[in-house]
């Protein structure tokens, strides 16, 4: 427990960067109310969960952390379930595990301040909201925890309900900020010494200007022209909304990072079908063809689901075949995950554990051999990097490309590195998932 009089508390964050970034929210509120963040669940009178439940794994991580600290209640300490598993369990997380007293959902944030009272009265509280709210969690009180990347949420909610995904019932409906209080967010920004941003939402291109002044790529490239601003990244596309705009705005503009995440989820169209993703496999493809004929070289990363219910082995070998014609620089890999509430829960033909198991680690040999012969491509190359730290064991510097990837290097003589500047680095091998090189002078 804290030596002072000031209450602690310490939190934990599972999941996306809508939910770190939330959590950066939640700590500006809960420091705002006089609370102080500690690093250790011992030192913490109030310990808080901002959870994630994309897959079942993420969820029961969640439970196994409270069952972990439960023998801690007797030291008085209170605890709190935030974020998706708790908009998606909502009371029964009490019953669950009836040592927490706190449960609230990321479209209620905005109440933590009166339910912090009823909680430190002895009281239970919930925040549940009807997420067909129009609000954003919007707060002057966020904290910035990473010092190298400032997010800004442009739209939360999702209105496109794949048959898999669980977040439009824990995120609730699309709903957008204006595009001149994202600028005025981006310019704060600035002020507070930061280079890189990184516009978020569940799919940033279905953002649409309440005010109706910019379009979600007139948006970019005005992030991108704000004076200060290096680097800017955004996070997650939607393909069936992903306009070639985007990609002229990535050749207009150099800020705008050569990086696009394009979730693909399947190879199939019988399977894209099945999720309900709205595309077919050359719609994706030409989405692609796009990017390959921007100016820049657009590194192209992707999420990949396996098994989901009905794909046959011919389903999986197309996406391991559009695996190939991609050539992507990184891909997130899932077994199918069954969710509470999502349409495909009704869906026949279940692949079995150990088959979505055998699926899996096919993609990732795949993706693996692919990356290899990728990343040789930026031999003899030299890159711009944020240097985002130092790896004293190896001496080493820790960089950022534009591109997302890791590039380690050595500075030796005049040529120093400093965290937090930008470095030019000439790229002398390559790993499958980063690459190394020396700074040149
Ligand atoms: N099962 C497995 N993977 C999922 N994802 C989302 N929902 C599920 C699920 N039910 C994956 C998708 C998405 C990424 C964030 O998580 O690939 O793009
Ligand atoms: Fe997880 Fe989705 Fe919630 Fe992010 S929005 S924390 S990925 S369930």
């Amino acid at each position: 427990m804290s030596g002072d009089s000031q209450k602690t508390f310490y939190l934990e964050t599972f999941g996306c960067q809508m939910n770190v970034h939330d959590s950066e929210k939640v700590i500006g509120t809960l420091v705002q109310q006089g609370y102080r963040q500690v690093e250790t669940v011992e030192q913490a009178d109030l310990i808080l969960y901002n959870t994630c439940s994309i897959r079942d794994k993420a969820e029961q991580k969640v439970f196994h952390r409270l069952a972990d600290f439960k023998k801690l209640q007797s030291q008085g300490k209170k605890f709190g379930v935030l974020g998706c598993v708790a908009q998606q369990e909502g009371d029964r997380i009490f019953e669950r595990a009836p040592h927490v007293s706190l449960v609230c959902g990321s479209a209620s944030y905005r109440n933590l301040p009166e339910m912090l009272v009823q909680i430190e009265a002895g009281k239970r509280a919930t925040g549940l909201d009807d997420r067909q709210t129009d609000e954003c969690f919007e707060t002057e009180f966020t904290a910035r925890t990473n010092p190298y990347r400032g997010y800004i949420t442009i739209i939360e909610g999702c209105d496109k309900f794949c048959a898999y995904c669980v977040v439009p019932f824990t995120r609730g409906k699309e709903r957008s900020r204006t595009s001149d209080s994202v600028l005025e967010e981006a310019r704060q920004l600035v002020d507070l010494g930061y280079s890189e941003i990184q516009l978020l939402g569940q799919n940033v291109n279905s953002y649409k200007d309440p005010a109706g002044k910019r379009s979600f790529a007139e948006l970019l490239a005005a992030v991108g022209e704000v004076p200060g601003i290096k680097r800017v990244r955004f996070t997650t596309s939607h393909p069936r909304d992903f306009g070639r705009d985007i990609v002229e705005a990535i050749d207009a503009v150099p800020a705008l990072c050569d990086h696009v995440h394009l979730p693909v989820q399947s190879g199939s169209t019988r399977v894209l079908g099945a999720m309900q993703r709205l595309y077919t496999r050359e719609q994706y493809l030409e989405r692609i063809g796009w990017m390959k004929s921007a100016k820049r070289e657009i590194s192209i990363t992707t999420d990949v689901i396996v098994g989901f219910p009905g794909e046959t082995e011919a389903d999986f070998v197309e996406t391991l075949t559009l695996l190939e014609e991609v050539g992507y620089d990184s891909v997130f890999t899932f077994k199918y995950s069954p969710r509470p509430n999502t349409p495909a829960l009704k869906l026949d033909d279940a692949i079995p554990d150990q088959e979505k198991a055998r699926r899996l680690e096919v993609v990732m040999a795949k993706q693996r051999e692919i990356q290899i012969a990728q990343n040789k491509r930026h031999i003899g190359t030299v890159r711009e990097v944020m240097v985002e730290g130092r790896n004293d064991l190896r001496a080493q510097w820790i960089g950022r490309t534009s591109q997302n990837k890791t590039l380690n290097f050595t500075a030796s003589g005049p040529a120093m590195a400093k965290v937090g500047t930008y470095a030019q680095v000439r790229i002398l091998s390559t790993f499958p998932n980063s690459l190394l090189g020396e700074m040149v002078v």
